[in-house]
């Protein structure tokens, strides 16, 4: 199956024409539709609007993002470049080393400082050795939970807990069950779902869940809508 360059500046999804792989209809994609696809130099993904999602800029405004931050599943790297460009210090982690080569290629026409971000290869199904002790203040989820199925929903909970510190903070963007039928995106997800998910078991607290939107073209409307969730890490 051909992927066709899409049309991004729209913003109304109107030239959005899914691959295969693309139409989940309520499923998670897999790991290798990520590998694969980043590896095509002429596929734009369809969470890539080319500039930093409009509720993490909100969400920066409001001053949730605290510290040092660790965005993890960053693909192309607009949020992360964001953040540096703001002053924050930024590892960004992504599956896939051509996601990040994306990144890097757009920090530096960004003219962000150097290694900030610092664009890392990272598995996070696996535990994340690579950086030892290190625990970041703020995590950004912008769009990965929910690229899980919920059975490996929980081990990514469990890799991504020793990177944050305690008291620090989860800040989540993920898929929610207001999206209306037909659906073709990942996994809708309720409240209740992300309650089971950061339970004080499993070391969170989940402090606030929001209803926002995720801008991407791959949508009608231009938008998905999204949990925006605060999770304290106990
Ligand atoms: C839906 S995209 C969101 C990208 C970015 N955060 C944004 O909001 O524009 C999910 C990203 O997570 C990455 N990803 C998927 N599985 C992963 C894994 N096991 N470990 C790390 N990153 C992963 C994908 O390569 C992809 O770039």
């Amino acid at each position: 199956m051909t992927t066709a360059t899409r049309n991004i500046s729209d913003g109304t999804g109107a030239n959005f024409k899914p691959n295969s792989q693309e139409l989940l209809e309520g499923k998670a994609p897999t790991q290798e539709y990520f590998l694969n696809e980043y590896a095509r130099e002429d596929w734009i993904a369809p969470w890539d609007i080319g500039k930093a999602q409009p509720n993490l800029v909100k969400a920066e405004e409001e001053g949730l993002l605290k510290g040092e931050i660790l965005d993890v599943g960053c693909g192309p790297g607009d949020n992360a470049i964001y953040l540096a460009s703001k002053g924050y210090q930024v590892t960004a982690l992504d599956l896939s080393q051509h996601a990040l080569d994306r990144a890097a290629k757009r920090s530096k026409e960004a003219g962000t400082p150097p290694d900030n971000p610092h664009f890392q290869q990272a598995d996070l199904l696996k535990p994340v050795t690579k950086f030892g002790e290190r625990q970041w203040d703020t995590a950004l989820d912008s769009a990965l939970l929910h690229c899980f199925p919920p059975a490996q929903q929980h081990q990514y909970l469990k890799n991504l807990h020793p990177l944050v510190k305690s008291g620090g903070h989860v800040v989540l963007f993920s898929t929610s069950d207001a999206n209306p039928d037909p659906w073709v995106g990942p996994q809708r997800q309720s409240k209740a779902d992300l309650e089971n998910l950061f339970s004080e078991k499993a070391g969170w607290k989940l402090e606030e869940v929001k209803p926002d939107t995720y801008s991407t073209p791959a949508m009608g409307s231009g938008v998905m809508h999204i949990w925006h969730a605060i999770i304290l890490k106990l």
